[in-house]
């Protein structure tokens, strides 16, 4: 399983949803992220399981429900914030692919891992 290491500036610590661009290998794969409190955050791929289209609907902004939710922009499917599940909307009972995400307090810098990070050489 690939580890990602990703600068932690300090616009990451509002609590809000983030997007930022990760290259494994060749390839391309954006994520968001946020800080729920310090030394704890919660990360998925940046892409619905609907259709696949982006959560974002403009840079580095989210739709969040009142309750919480990440909501898809284009079909208004909802996502628990803790484990990415899609409770309502097209693609209910599907989840958007999580990652596991660490803080390393000794360098500012987040740890990713997870199976949709893993590069095609393994
Ligand atoms: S692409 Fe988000 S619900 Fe379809």
């Amino acid at each position: 399983m690939n580890t990602v290491r990703l600068k932690l500036d300090e616009t990451l610590r509002d609590g809000r949803w983030h997007e930022r661009g990760l290259t494994i290998g060749e390839r391309h794969l954006s994520i968001m992220l946020r800080q729920v409190q310090a030394g704890c955050w919660q990360a998925f791929v940046n892409a619905c399981p609907h259709q696949g289209r982006r959560m974002d609907f403009a840079q580095d902004q989210f739709l969040v429900s009142p309750n919480g939710s990440l909501v898809c922009p284009a079909h208004g499917a909802e996502f628990r914030p803790d484990d990415g599940f899609c409770v309502t909307g097209p693609c209910r009972g599907a989840s958007l692919q999580i990652l596991h995400i660490e803080e390393n307090p000794h360098d500012q810098s987040l740890i990713l891992s997870g199976p949709p990070l893993t590069s095609p050489q393994g």
